[in-house]
């Protein structure tokens, strides 16, 4: 069934539109649709271009908090991000000068990111972005690096990041320079991964922070709690109230056209329990998540009846 799922989505017209505000991410081919599920005991299914790499994009929030929080506490952290939904789009400036001392609503928008890419361990960008790194690796068990072709992209067309990073410095919501935490913020974007990486990174976030394959806990569950929280709730932008409710679980998106999702409990043809998926398709909607994906996930947390609620 699954496999007839996928079909159905890959063959359905195209929709959306290349992140081509970013003219490295104008280039990829508009058909590409992959999908990699793991569960707890290691079992696997997968679809499509799976192998192929695309960069974390905006699901690198989600790393960054991870290794920003467990390094410093939750509480320092949330001393200059909250945990609010903002209902606004991810690049949004406007709460940054009308909201209360002007701090960032989340980690999963622009603002709050580029805060929390400013907290992580380390003296300089090189060194904050290895934390990232270094992170995802012990996860995945491969190594991970920075596309520069991205990353320099995404520099040279930074305006509105860096008038949110320049907003956040005037606040205080900043440690160091704001070219700093910018060029950290871009870098975390620009790393790149497949839809395996994607999916044994869900997999690890809804085991609480257990790395299965070692049985080692590597972040503490409170961290692991606030993460998915924080997917659930701000995960899609402004549109994670609506997959919340029609979708029903844990989840990140990118501009590149990944998405991350965790699965509490379920079962999937073979695969049961705990399960991560790693979705990857680069055409977007407006509010910047992959059209495919989305469509995609709906279908199977409707039939595998996925939904935490
Ligand atoms: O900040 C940016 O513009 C990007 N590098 C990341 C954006 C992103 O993935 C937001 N996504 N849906």
């Amino acid at each position: 069934m699954i496999q007839s799922i996928f079909e159905e989505v890959m063959s359905a017209p195209e929709k959306g539109h290349l992140a081509d505000y970013i003219p490295a991410l104008a280039n990829q081919p508009k058909d590409l649709f992959a999908v990699y599920i793991i569960d707890e005991k290691g079992e696997v299914l997968t679809f499509g271009d799976f192998n192929v790499v695309l960069t974390l994009q905006s699901i690198s929030k989600v790393m960054s908090f991870i290794v920003a929080a467990d390094n410093l506490g939750i509480d320092q952290v949330l001393e200059k991000v909250d945990v609010e939904p903002t209902g606004d789009p991810f690049n949004s400036i406007v709460r940054l000068e009308v909201a209360e001392k002007g701090k960032p609503f989340n980690p999963m928008i622009n603002a709050g990111a580029i805060t929390v890419a400013s907290l992580l361990p380390g003296e300089n960008v090189e060194a904050r972005v290895k934390s990232v790194t270094d992170f995802i690796s012990q996860v995945t068990a491969r190594e991970h690096s920075v596309n520069q072709e991205v990353f320099q992209s995404e520099m040279e067309t930074a305006y509105r990041n860096r008038a949110i990073a320049n907003y956040l410095k005037a606040n205080d919501y900043l440690r160091g320079t704001v070219e700093e935490a910018l060029e950290t913020y871009l870098q975390l974007c620009s790393i790149e991964l497949t839809t395996e990486d994607l999916a044994k990174l869900g997999l690890f976030i809804c085991s609480d922070g257990l790395l299965l394959t070692e049985n080692k806990s590597l972040i503490t569950r409170k961290t692991a709690r606030y993460t998915k929280a924080l997917m659930m709730t701000c995960g899609l932008y402004n549109a994670s109230g609506k997959y919340a409710a029609t979708i029903g679980m844990p989840m990140k998106s990118g501009v590149s056209g990944g998405v991350l999702c965790t699965v509490q409990n379920g079962q999937i043809e073979h695969l049961q329990g705990r399960m991560g998926i790693g979705v990857f398709s680069p055409m977007i909607d407006e509010i910047g998540n992959s059209v495919k994906g989305m469509d995609f996930l709906q279908k199977i947390s409707e039939h595998y009846n996925l939904s935490v609620f």
